[in-house]
């Protein structure tokens, strides 16, 4: 397959399975600033889940196909699964890192479609790079203190 459809279906798998990991922190994180963290993940994967479509459209024009199971979407994902529910400041630690992660899979991905002359693509991965980095940040900052 060709190298950059496979990039574009990876960074998309990656994506969504990081929406699915937020959205389920979202719904599982406790302790006494519950509604904080409550809300911190749903802003992060409201965010997230707004570039699904438009990701899976971007292997589309490529003449890519989308997974059409879990399991085979499962397989394209580099952030790992989790089968625990973490304590808060886990969650936090894991989507940090999990951001990261993201940035490197999307900057590989950026920079296959520059060497395509895939510009529309290389926009989108740009501004998907920033608001990752963004994620990161407010991740982060709620972290300073804690450990
Ligand atoms: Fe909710």
């Amino acid at each position: 397959m060709d190298k950059l459809i496979q990039l574009t279906r990876i960074g998309f798998g990656t994506t969504f399975s990081f929406y699915v990991k937020v959205h389920s922190f979202h719904w599982n994180v406790e302790g006494s600033d519950f509604y904080e963290y409550h809300k911190l993940f749903e802003e992060i994967y409201t965010e997230v889940y707004g570039a699904i479509d438009t990701y899976a459209e971007n292997v589309r024009k490529l003449g890519g196909y989308i997974p059409t199971s879990y399991h085979n979407l499962s397989m394209l994902t580099k952030i790992q699964d989790e089968d625990r529910v973490p304590s808060k400041d886990e969650m936090i630690q894991e989507l940090l890192q999990d951001s990261e992660r993201i940035q490197i899979v999307l900057k590989k991905n950026y920079d296959a479609a520059e060497a395509a002359g895939e510009h529309g693509l290389s926009n989108f991965l740009a501004e998907r790079m920033d608001n990752h980095r963004k994620h990161a940040w407010f991740l982060r900052a709620s972290l300073k203190g804690s450990v």
